[in-house]
């Protein structure tokens, strides 16, 4: 079987690397997102040819992210192209690929199709999973009936019990390879991939560093699945538009060679075109000319690459803001205050209301439950509202503590400009597309009770189709 990698989690599984092949989560162009600005690039920035786009045969789609679903991309295959996807994708989803002329087939959890000459086999993931990728379809893919020398993907998601309980019955062999999604974000001046910012992470006192990631990578996420399977690195593959990367862990061909020398196990780390060969005897990564993808510029989107300009300075500056005070817009404060009295509810049913009860009966009292810090690049003072516990509603902070530390007042809450607040409840752009770049948050080590979580669940595509659908239309 040959796996080609296309870039970020998109992959060309086919019997040889000339026929007919099933494209996973397939990004084409050199950009992706939901909404006419596209708002990501593919990072290292690369072509995919014509000849390429012609050899696709099917193909599967793994669930309703944006980095995942492509609809652009998926307009340049021929009609009647069959698409699969599991039971659990979005019904709007269905009706949009439905609508470029494409056949969808919704394939049922642990039933094995053949597509392609491959053989192809989907699980639920781990209830464990983050709620917001609980739609993941992971799969296992093989060309052998039997999945000898498979691949495994779990995507997004924890890796599937099912999966795990059918290799302990002996109804399918252990994979001969995994692939890793790897979306680690370690930035200076910024933090995790859920937006917890350098300041809540100063103040707690807690860092994420590399070889915390790469223990993730190579020991706690394999270490589910039996045997000793290679590990492929993938994901993580884009960047916003005009942003250079600043973290080191974007680059997974650079990542695989570290772990390479730092353990025994088997690490491959694709750049886009490069092909993985699960033959009995082995894997092999293998380069292919570059007449079906070409990357010119494997860092072109990295901070301190030859020829870029660093953007670390920038980053530690994201603090040095205005708000609304300069605003002569009285109506864009009264849109502002209206769109927190919509999240007023919603936060004091969640997680992190329940945080600063807990918090108060512990004695560790702050004045406020969350902090909105509207901040205008690039002058430096946010106009910060807070949500007053006891009141129930979120109140314009007092000067008097205007220039108190944010997590002094609060220990979640979001900097955010105001126009950008405004579009995610509107509708008008997607949470993802404003995250640790117009919006940055602080909050406990309790990724599933941040605020982009919280954000996220109101507004994401996985429970507000109606404003993911629009915004694609
Ligand atoms: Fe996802």
């Amino acid at each position: 079987m040959n796996l080609q990698f296309l870039g970020h989690n998109a992959w060309l599984a086919g019997t040889s690397s000339l026929g007919p092949s099933l494209a996973v989560d397939p990004l084409l162009l050199d950009d992706f997102g939901f909404g006419p600005d596209r708002p990501f690039l593919v990072h290292p920035p690369r072509r995919i040819y014509r000849s390429l786009v012609e050899r696709i045969g099917a193909v599967l789609l793994t669930h309703e992210h944006s980095d995942h679903v492509d609809l652009a991309s998926l307009r340049m295959l021929p009609r009647e192209t069959c698409v699969f996807m599991g039971p659990l994708m979005p019904a709007w989803i269905e009706r949009a690929v439905c609508e470029l002329g494409l056949r969808v087939l919704r394939l049922e959890f642990n039933t094995t199709v053949e597509v392609c000459g491959l053989f192809l086999r989907l699980y639920p993931c781990s209830p464990q999973t983050a709620f917001w990728e609980q739609r993941v379809s992971q799969f296992l893919i093989s060309s052998t009936p039997t999945f000898l020398d498979s691949a495994f993907s779990a995507v997004d998601a924890v890796v599937s019990d099912q999966f795990l309980a059918e290799i302990t019955a002996g109804a399918i062999p252990a994979p001969s390879a995994v692939l890793v999604s790897n979306n680690s974000s370690v930035r200076a001046g910024k933090g995790s991939a859920l937006g917890s910012d350098s300041r809540a992470r100063e103040w707690r006192g807690h860092k994420v560093t590399g070889v915390s990631i790469l223990h993730e990578l190579l020991d706690v996420f394999p270490a589910a699945i039996p045997g000793s399977p290679a590990i492929v690195l993938c994901g993580g593959g884009f960047c916003r538009r005009g942003e250079l990367l600043q973290w080191p862990f974007a680059c997974q061909w650079d990542l695989a060679g570290i772990a390479t020398e730092l353990t025994v196990k088997q690490v491959f780390g694709p750049l886009p075109g490069q092909r993985l060969c699960l033959e009995h005897r082995g894997i092999r990564l293998v380069d292919d000319d570059a007449n079906e993808v070409s990357v010119d510029q494997p860092y072109a989107h990295v901070a301190g690459a030859p020829g870029s300009v660093s953007k670390l300075e920038e980053a530690a500056l994201d603090s040095a803001t205005t708000g609304l005070q300069g605003s002569d817009d009285s109506g864009l404060i009264a849109r502002c205050e209206r769109a927190l009295s919509e999240l007023e509810t919603a936060i004091l049913c969640s997680g992190i209301a329940d945080y600063w009860w807990l918090m108060r009966a512990r004695g560790i009292h702050r004045p406020f439950g969350f902090v909105c810090e509207f901040v205008r690049r690039p002058c430096r003072q946010g106009t910060r509202y807070a949500l007053d516990m006891e009141e129930a509603k979120f109140v314009r902070v007092r000067s008097a503590d205007a220039d108190l530390p944010v997590c002094e007042l609060a220990a979640f809450g979001i900097a955010v400009e105001p126009q950008s607040l405004l579009d995610l409840v509107n509708g008008r752009r997607q949470i993802w597309d404003l995250v640790g770049d117009e919006l940055d948050s602080w909050h406990p080590d309790m990724p599933l009770e941040s605020p982009v979580a919280l954000l996220y669940a109101l507004f994401g595509e996985q429970v507000r189709g109606d404003l993911a659908s629009a915004l694609c239309s």
